[in-house]
């Protein structure tokens, strides 16, 4: 009788503790708080502002990635590249001779201090802030440049919360302003072309599928401004990085426009590379470091889709994505060979010692698709593309979306729902594997709206 008390006192306590920390165990399933939509606040699905003729930009944090964008941008027609803001020169100076380079007048720098970029969100000459910072500062940033009444477009992951990414959807609601994660990674040409092909149904009902942010950091760790990422891998488990992995995929399986992420279980390695890592960059001991070398992450959906994402920039592997789609008609991969399965079935003939007659189309079968099934966008901006670049191109097709977007009134490519679906698994993960891998329901965003929309669709102007 004792032990049975102690054993209800646990439990108790546990759930408490589990309630304070922002979620509860219902039947074994860790379920966060979901908070209500004030009064009167509608979403923003299928939100579009009113065009603008151009674009007006500042720009947050010229590192690594940022000078790039500021490059893209002074490529874009109907822009102006007002502001730029970083704590250091350097990178404000390159991007101040990309503009001057496309013949585009310099523009106003916000230099030094950790809090000159509210400066630059408070102008109102501005239309939309664009933040390319390390990841702790994305939400913050954002949640202030929507509030000055700016449109914000945050670098990937843009939240790495289920806080900030709440946080980041009631103030878009309330504020009518777009928030945009800037992933790249969806306008990938392969993922462009599959995309396009699932939609037109090539590849039967998508059942799973498979993404992955596979690349080893050895190269870059000391590159960070002020060790930003990996004192967030230090201090955090779980798949810290999940957005190029998990959004192509969500684009195909119509994910809050008509099917929604439901249940996430998480598991991860032992961290056996990290502290080396840390103590190569910063010459300090490590005692702990939390994020395990390899996570794996699966995600099912309502509609009785699975998801299968793995995170790992810690050992030496060949860089992947692993995006793949498995229909019931077809198979589409990109790592590490591309290629399309199309209608094959088995002819009652299997042969004992060929166990693959299911195979890829050959190549000029699968040059053809790629050339028939190229997106329309794609074909829209490949000129471009080639000439700008950004990972291939991809990245100045975002910006170009963007802007496109904005210039004539658009529902954008991306909404606040996709960014909080694609961070979610941030958090989502860790709580999964802290808990011993127990199940996660992933909230519906929307609060009731994931099955309005029917299927995911670029918007075009007329
Ligand atoms: N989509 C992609 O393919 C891709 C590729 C690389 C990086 N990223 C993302 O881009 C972001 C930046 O990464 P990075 O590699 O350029 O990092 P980085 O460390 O090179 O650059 C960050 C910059 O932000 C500046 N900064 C920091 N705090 C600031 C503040 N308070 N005010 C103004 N500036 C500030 C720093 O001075 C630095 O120049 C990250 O979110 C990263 O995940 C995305």
């Amino acid at each position: 009788m004792k032990i049975k008390n102690l054993i209800i006192i646990l439990a108790l306590l546990f759930t408490a503790c589990a309630e304070q920390k922002g979620y509860k165990i219902v039947d074994g399933t860790i379920v966060c708080h979901t908070p209500e939509r004030p009064v009167g606040q509608q979403d923003m699905l299928g939100y579009a502002a009113e065009p603008m003729e151009c674009v007006r930009v500042g720009f947050i944090g010229l590192g690594m990635r940022g000078v790039g964008a500021v490059r893209r941008w002074s490529q874009i027609e109907g822009t102006e590249i007002v502001a730029l803001c970083d704590l250091n020169p350097e990178g404000i100076e390159r991007s101040q001779k990309y503009l001057e380079s496309a013949g585009r007048e310099r523009a106003a720098e916000y230099i030094g201090t950790p809090d000159a970029w509210k400066l630059l969100c408070e102008r109102t000459d501005i239309d939309i802030v664009y933040i390319m910072t390390g990841w702790q500062t994305h939400a913050e940033m954002a949640l202030y440049a929507m509030e000055c009444g700016k449109h914000a477009a945050i670098e990937v992951p843009a939240a790495m919360s289920m806080a900030e990414i709440w946080a980041l959807i009631e103030t878009s609601e309330r504020t009518r302003k777009h928030c945009i994660q800037l992933e790249n990674c969806v306008y990938d040409r392969f993922e462009m072309t599959a995309l396009n092909m699932a939609q037109q149904g090539l590849f039967g009902e998508i059942l799973h599928t498979e993404g992955a942010y596979i690349h080893c950091l050895d190269e870059f760790w000391s590159r960070y401004h002020n060790n930003w990422r990996l004192e967030f891998n230090r201090t955090h488990r779980g798949d810290v990085y999940p957005t190029h992995g998990i959004g192509p995929i969500c684009q195909v399986l119509n994910i809050h426009r008509g099917d929604r992420l439901k249940t996430l279980v998480a598991m991860d390695t032992r961290a056996a590379s990290g502290a080396k890592y840390w103590k190569d960059v910063t010459g300090q001991p490590c005692d702990h470091f939390a994020n395990g070398d390899h996570t794996t992450t699966l995600i099912s959906t309502e509609k009785g889709k699975v998801i299968q994402l793995h995170h790992n920039v810690m050992t030496p592997r060949p860089y992947s994505r692993d995006y793949s789609l498995t229909g019931t008609d077809g198979y589409a991969a990109k790592y590490p060979i591309k290629g399309f399965l199309l209608g094959e079935r088995a002819q009652g003939n299997a042969d004992i010692e060929n166990l693959s007659t299911h195979r890829f189309v050959p190549k000029d079968v699968f040059d053809r698709l790629m050339e028939q099934y190229k997106h329309p966008i794609t074909t829209q901006t490949e000129i471009m593309a080639a000439k700008v670049g950004g990972h291939g191109g991809m990245d100045y097709i975002m910006d170009y979306r963007l802007v496109y977007c904005l210039r004539n009134g658009l529902p954008l490519d991306m909404d606040v729902y996709d960014l909080a679906e694609w961070c979610c698994p941030i958090e989502l993960s860790a709580l999964s594997i802290e808990n011993g891998n127990k199940p996660v329901a992933v909230p519906d965003f929307t609060r009731g709206g994931w099955n309005k929309i029917e299927g995911y669709r670029h918007a075009y102007a007329e």
